[in-house]
């Protein structure tokens, strides 16, 4: 039976990617050796990563003046390398989340952090609006797409002061104005690459301003100098990224996949507010397009085990919400097809009319 890949991370990648990613572990770039067990110094390896970094910028429209930076650690290194090379005195933060949480508790041991508004009363049902970012902070700090609760921020905030941002769980679904960010982060395990690598692309003007001793590895202008060789790199996972950014390409690019991304995500919120069993966790203008979260409609609580199992039983993998949101998360990836979406809406259909 197919399996629909709804899974948050590590999630479903593109048949592109796996195909050409297996055989290059058979054989790269016909060198008769695996990619598993060549230099990240040979020609042909370097050749991608020069690659993988210039198809970055291509996708994204990164202008003049930002570097592309490729890093193990995963996003949650970043949490320290962001504040480490930009907190001078003090950041602003804003609280969306587990995981901008979790960024905020590594500021806050390099200096002040100034939290601007946080959603946690709420268990993070919403993205808070109207806050003020003091203007003598170093940075602004957000996560645009909060995995977990599935509330985004799909749009490039104005902001007087730098901006970096957690795009672990969005980055490439939309067209983002690069030239407002100072840095851009994000894992590669949602719509990049297998776990393993994370993407960077950091402003090099942004660099420089603080006076703490950096510890090398953990300094962004180590990395630019180096073309992200300072150290052996992620070389799987870069190579599997590259293969995600030509499928990009191919697609016709971002604004194409975001046109297909929220029609996705349309018919998915439609049905989960038509069906008479099932409800929205999140407050209707913050909806994710990448993480769709739901739960049962109140009078059919007790049927979350049951639609689960059926769910199961037709071919969905990955549908259990995160144990702090409960209820149901369908990720809809850029590598998801609607047709698996379509395949999940029917699932829901048919088990409203059971009961
Ligand atoms: C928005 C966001 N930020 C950070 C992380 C942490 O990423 P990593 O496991 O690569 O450290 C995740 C993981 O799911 C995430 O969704």
């Amino acid at each position: 039976m197919k399996k629909h890949n709804f899974s948050a991370g590590p999630s479903i990648l593109s048949e592109f990617t796996i195909k050409t990613t297996a055989a290059a572990v058979e054989n790269f770039a016909g060198m008769g050796l695996s990619i598993l067990e060549i230099s990240h110094r040979s020609k042909e390896f370097v050749a991608v990563s020069d690659e993988a970094r210039a198809m970055v910028k291509e996708l994204l429209d990164v202008p003049s003046g930002y570097e592309v930076v490729f890093l193990g650690g995963g996003a949650s290194l970043q949490f320290c390398m962001v504040p480490y090379n930009l907190l001078a005195k003090k950041a602003a933060y804003l609280d969306t989340g587990t995981w901008a949480s979790n960024a905020i508790k590594e500021a806050k041991l390099f200096g002040e952090v100034d939290v601007v508004a946080s959603s946690k009363e709420a268990n993070y049902t919403y993205i808070p609006k109207g806050y003020t970012i003091p203007e003598d902070a170093d940075y602004f700090h957000f996560t645009s797409n909060n995995t977990i609760y599935g509330t985004e921020m799909r749009y490039d905030p104005d902001v007087k002061v730098r901006m970096v941002c957690d795009m672990s769980s969005d980055m490439f679904s939309r067209p983002v104005d690069v030239s407002k960010y100072d840095i851009i982060y994000a894992g590669a395990q949602k719509n990049l690459a297998p776990a393993g690598v994370t993407l960077i692309i950091v402003r090099e003007e942004a660099l420089g301003h603080v006076e703490r001793a950096i510890p090398t590895m953990l300094d962004y202008r180590t990395h630019i100098k180096k073309e992200s060789m300072f150290n052996t790199p992620p070389v799987l996972p870069i190579y599997s990224a590259l293969q995600t950014l030509k499928w990009y390409k191919e697609q016709g690019g971002v604004k194409a996949i975001e046109k297909i991304n929220l029609e996705k995500a349309a018919i998915l919120y439609d049905e989960i507010d038509g069906n008479k069993l099932f409800k929205g966790t999140v407050a209707v203008e913050d909806r994710s397009i990448m993480n769709v979260c739901f739960i049962m409609n109140d009078e059919y609580k007790e049927l979350e085990a049951d639609f689960a199992s059926f769910a199961a039983a037709a071919g969905m993998v990955g549908i259990k919400g995160h144990r702090s949101a409960g209820g149901f998360r369908a990720s809809l990836y850029n590598a998801m097809p609607k047709s698996s979406v379509e395949a999940l809406i029917t699932c829901m259909k048919e088990f409203e009319k059971q009961h």
